[in-house]
């Protein structure tokens, strides 16, 4: 380590030390550690306009997206760790269409990938605009509204060459795809995620170090976070303004956040509660904070500014699990890395063991009210080999949404992910997420149990909580 790094982390040290302190006392943890004291009960009907749907993305679901820094990081790993075809949905997704409306969506969330849209830097491909303008009114011409999410986590290999998020004119480049995509899709779509889990990306690409590039680097991966927030910005005013010149109909521009509920291992320890509440402030709230206020910190510990306030429409949720986490040591990595397992024996856990915690959605929801905007789940999943599991991590989840609208919260829909099997990233084809099931030997599709089941409580707009 070189001398001035040490120094430097050390100041950083003794700034988290005191933040902290201000962490876990102010309101960015109050609302997630303590639990609710309301019991359930009652019946919500969901409004009419409520919308239902189911998510997937470019690179989890299209097959052979080979100009993306995943596709390259892939690579080195082995075959059964590779996107490949994947679910081929490239072609076939009208099949894939017919089935999500047999099953009464009203909504499907895709991404649209970069590295096709734009296969080098400034030469866009009209072949591949028109084959997602076809997605488009596929979903259109069955009464599913598309909802388009512009970055979910892959970057053309140019631009990966050239720094990836971590370059200074990445923010720069993404609003220049963003302009094209709205000048070329907008007329049709809607409702746009700009860019899906910035925080994750941050975590997993450039403090653990797990996704592509690999780096681990906490400068890295403030100066990435800094930018994807910028990349937010700038694609929200284009896609704004785009609109607004051609007289279409205002859209609503968001993000997708990842949330999780963070909760201590001891509740007695002061260092875990602290931990809990680092987490719960920089990983679910700073980037929505600096989106509002156009700026947001945890002093001594990071800052972000932004070139605009109030770039968000709606704060799409992607929810999954709760963490129990500890602190176990005095870096900020330290305190942000440390999990333990809950020791609670009626604790259920996805394939990939993640706890399973349901009234984790309807405390997220409370939590998040409190930015007054209109808010989207635009995840929500279960990885399982037991599709009854599955049924009843929808209906348990649905009813955190009814308890929470039933108390006012502004929720204007649901989207379960996924609507098919798919690549799960750095942990292969193993889990199984859809509700269409897929075997990736002869891309067939069968619909599952739980998809009915989740069907059956679209229809009937109701439920009991
Ligand atoms: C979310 C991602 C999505 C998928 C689910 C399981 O964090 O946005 O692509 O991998 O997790």
């Amino acid at each position: 380590m070189r001398p001035g790094k040490t120094k430097h982390e050390l100041k950083r040290i003794i700034c988290i030390n005191l933040a902290l302190i201000f962490v876990v006392v102010g309101p960015g943890c109050a609302g997630i550690l303590k639990t609710s004291k309301k019991t359930a009960g009652g019946t919500f009907t969901f409004p009419k306009n409520f919308i239902w749907g189911a998510g997937t993305s470019s690179h989890q679901v299209e097959g052979n997206n080979t100009n993306n820094d995943w596709w390259q990081w892939e690579q080195s790993l082995p075959l059964n760790m590779r996107s490949g075809r994947s679910c081929d949905e490239w072609n076939r997704f009208e099949d894939d269409f017919k089935l999500a409306q047999n099953l009464g969506l009203t909504a499907l969330r895709f991404s649209i990938e970069w590295s096709r849209v734009e296969p080098s830097p400034g030469q866009f491909d009209a072949k591949s605009l028109e084959r997602y303008r076809e997605m488009i009114l596929s979903l259109r011409s069955k009464g599913i509204e598309p909802i388009i999410t512009l970055e979910h986590f892959t970057i053309p290999l140019w631009l990966a060459k050239r720094g990836g998020w971590l370059a200074e004119e990445s923010p720069e480049l993404f609003k220049e795809f963003a302009r094209k995509t709205a000048e070329e899709l907008g007329g049709d779509v809607h409702y746009w995620i700009t860019i899906n889990e910035p925080a994750t990306y941050m975590y997993k690409s450039y403090m653990l170090g797990t996704w592509p590039p690999g780096e681990k680097s906490t400068n890295d991966a403030f100066k990435v976070i800094q930018n994807l927030a910028k990349a937010h910005v700038l694609a929200y005013g284009e896609i704004k303004e785009v609109y607004a010149k051609r007289a279409w109909k205002a859209p609503m521009v968001g993000v997708a956040q990842q949330v999780v509920i963070f909760a201590p291992c001891s509740p007695f320890s002061l260092w875990d509660r602290i931990s809990a509440g680092l987490r719960d402030k920089m990983i679910n709230h700073l980037l929505i904070d600096a989106l509002i206020r156009g700026k947001a910190a945890i002093p001594g510990v990071f800052s972000i500014k932004l070139p605009k306030a109030r770039t968000l429409d709606f704060i799409g949720l992607n929810y999954y699990t709760r963490e129990h986490v500890h602190a176990r040591g005095f870096l900020l990595a330290d305190i942000l890395g440390a999990e333990c397992i809950s020791a609670n024996p009626h604790t259920k856990w996805n394939s990939l063991g993640w706890e399973i915690y349901p009234e984790g959605l309807y405390e997220i929801i409370k939590a998040f009210s409190r930015y007054k905007l209109p808010i989207l789940i635009s995840e929500n999943g279960i990885c399982t080999d037991d599709d009854a599991e599955r049924s009843v991590f929808i209906a348990a989840h649905l009813k955190a949404v009814a308890r929470a609208m039933d108390e006012g919260a502004h929720v204007i829909g649901y989207l379960y992910w996924s609507l098919l099997d798919n690549y799960e990233w750095a942990e292969g084809f193993a889990p199984r997420f859809g509700l269409v099931g897929v075997d990736y030997a002869t891309e067939e599709r069968t619909v599952r149990g739980s998809a009915k089941k989740y069907g059956e409580i679209i229809k009937c707009g109701k439920l009991d909580y």
